[in-house]
């Protein structure tokens, strides 16, 4: 979950590595740090200079820039600790006995107490708590003159997940990038490398990207970057171009980036759709490219992702039964990877991951491959693990999300699986050319609607401010509004800190009504579907209960006026269409919500971006 940055070049690598720790602070913001090989004056032997920060990367920032190091390589590490609390002494890079070896990590060493205990009794001093600290020591146990062999050596001993930017004092013009398991690229640029956990980091410098393998050893000099295995093996790079612009990954004049990004969501879904989406409803993807009859055998679709990912599996669960008839279920990741899996080779498993890294979600991806099922990465970051890792990926092409919390991606998510319904739904023949066109024309006028939601902004903070007095919440909704409803109070708790829990609206007698009273409000999903007028009965067992409603309804239907609250009017549009609207419309509330509460938007506490260990 830690961002990790490396940099070897011509220019002066501190103002990079600060640079670049901004913008990977998404990552984790507990600890910082940075180890920079300084140039040797007068003939003085070279000197690595190391800062470090018990807190978010600004102070480290604050500290660098009254005491700026000189050089032309350095590491860097903005921590979501694991191992140790988030203190000085446990802030990356760590180092080797003598001083001359510098580590930055992301990932969890499962051996390392173990490996610990054996370079200790061999006299190895360990300052910190951290698992990390061990991959210096290993590679000095492992230095015979030859700083790459001694990483690959100790690299061999490491069990469990890195992503590792390494250098040493005795190789200037060297840098070494490692991963397992965890992401890691280096950046092409001219004349200058970086290592880094991800694209974000580097886009300000460069496009040109390598994307390092499993296992795989990166070795960055001023003549390039060569690529092999632990074995030695010099290994083809995998180059990819990536077409993210610097503006994309700033605020571009909103207070936080997740406002931004609820407000790229009209975009966002319009990427997920260009070039996949024919007038008569037929749907491409470029990287999921299956043969119709290969399509029309599957016999059961398996929906893998965690959080807000599940979420979204949840509304593609739904999707794929209605519209396809096939079974489909939606499961936790890491609830699924321990599970006795029941399905074969005819199943499709569809791994819902906006940052394709998501350890639990990957594990559960390998184990549905073993099955033999086919597998399809549905993703936002090109060349990630999980789109390496399946059979085809369908690209969300959503741009960089830097605020911790899912929004826009989410909706990219669902107009992602709604194509991949319409395609399965086509290749069997469950679907008529009349319903695909309905379909085509809802989702082609989706991103207008979300724009016409966005510019309800001042009503939505009125409702906010309105609510924010309270300390708890339920969400509630039926059929595609009860993973909507989870999803609202996910993004509620997460950013504002707010007990919020969702129910369907069916569950709510069986239990969570007992919490209801007048200080307890629920948020209502009460727009146009099958079930709508069980959810409005719901309402009126709320109201019974004297909790506060607000409640989404659709334009013109005046059932819960005088009953709810606050009426919240959505435009009357196809379910799947509202899904997506509704969304919109709760994260717009809790971002307003957790503002008004004075809270950290986009980095909230406790949490990071990517999730890459279990
Ligand atoms: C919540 C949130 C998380 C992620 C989850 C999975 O706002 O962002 O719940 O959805 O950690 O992340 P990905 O989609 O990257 O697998």
């Amino acid at each position: 979950m830690c961002g990790i940055i490396g940099y070897l070049g011509d220019r002066e690598a501190t103002p990079i590595l600060m640079e670049s720790l901004k913008r990977l602070e998404y990552r984790g913001y507990d600890s910082a740090g940075v180890a920079v090989l300084e140039l040797p004056k007068n003939g003085d032997p070279t000197r690595t200079s190391v800062t470090k920060s018990e807190a978010k990367v600004d102070t480290l920032i604050e500290k660098l820039e009254s005491n700026m190091p000189s050089g032309r390589l350095g590491i860097g590490h903005t921590r979501w600790a694991t191992h140790g609390k988030p203190t000085y002494i446990n802030a990356h890079p760590h180092t080797d006995c003598h001083g001359k070896i510098f580590v930055v990590h992301n990932g969890i060493i499962e051996n390392f107490a173990e490996l610990k205990a054996e370079l200790e009794a061999a006299g190895h001093e360990f300052p910190s708590e951290t698992d990390t600290e061990v991959v210096p020591h290993l590679i000095e146990a492992n230095y015979k003159g030859d700083f790459l062999a001694a990483v690959r050596a100790a690299l061999k001993r490491i069990k469990g997940a890195y992503a590792l930017a390494m250098f040493s004092s005795d190789d200037p013009e060297l840098l070494v990038g490692a991963r397992l398991n965890a992401p890691l690229v280096v950046g092409l640029g001219e004349k200058e490398y970086y290592i880094a956990s991800d694209i974000t980091a580097i886009i300000p410098y460069t496009k040109r990207v390598l994307v390092l393998g499993e296992g795989e050893v990166a070795a960055v000099t001023p003549l390039g970057a060569e690529v092999s295995t632990l074995d030695g093996v010099t290994i083809k790079p995998k180059i990819v171009h990536v077409d993210w612009d610097v503006t994309q990954a700033q605020k571009g004049g909103f207070a936080h980036f997740m406002l931004k990004e609820i407000h790229e969501t009209p975009e966002a879904i319009a990427n997920a759709m260009r070039g996949r989406l024919s007038d008569e409803g037929l749907i491409s993807f470029r990287e999921f490219d299956v043969p119709n009859e290969q399509l029309r055998n599957l016999n059961e679709v398996v929906l893998l992702g965690m959080g807000t990912s599940l979420h979204a599996a949840m509304i593609g669960e739904y999707v794929l039964e209605d519209w396809v008839g096939l079974p489909a279920r939606a499961a936790d990741a890491s609830e699924f990877r321990y599970r006795r899996p029941t399905f074969g080779d005819k199943a499709l498993s569809v791994v819902i991951t906006q940052s394709g890294e998501t350890a639990d979600t990957l594990v559960a991806l390998h184990q549905a491959k073993a099955r033999g099922a086919l597998s399809v990465a549905v993703t936002n970051v090109i060349a990630s693990s999980a789109a390496r890792d399946s059979d085809g990926a369908i690209y969300l092409h959503a741009g960089p999300e830097i605020g911790v919390a899912s929004t826009k991606t989410f909706n990219s998510h669902l107009v992602s699986l709604y194509l991949l319904a319409m395609q399965l739904a086509s290749a069997n023949g469950r679907i008529s050319l009349e319903r695909r066109r309905e379909l085509v024309q809802a989702l082609r006028v989706l991103p207008e609607q979300v724009r016409a939601i966005l510019a309800r902004d001042k009503e939505i903070v009125k409702l906010a401010h309105k609510y924010s007095k309270y300390r708890n919440f339920m969400y509630a909704g039926r059929g595609l509004g009860y993973p909507v409803a989870l999803e609202g109070a996910l993004k509620l708790k997460e950013i504002s800190y707010v007990h919020a829990e969702g129910t369907s609206g069916g569950e709510l007698k069986h239990g969570p009504i007992a919490l209801l009273d007048d200080q307890f409000p629920v948020v209502a999903v009460c727009t146009a579907s099958s079930t709508k007028d069980k959810m409005v009965s719901n309402v009126h067992e709320i109201v019974a209960r004297n909790a506060p409603v607000l409640a989404l309804v659709s334009e013109g239907d005046r059932s819960l006026d005088g009953v709810a609250t606050d009426v919240f009017e959505m435009p009357a549009v196809e379910e799947a269409s509202l899904a997506i609207l509704n969304t919109v419309m709760l994260q717009l509330f809790a971002y307003h919500v957790a503002v008004k509460l004075g809270q950290d938007v986009d980095q909230p506490r406790n949490l990071a971006k990517s999730v890459t260990v279990e």
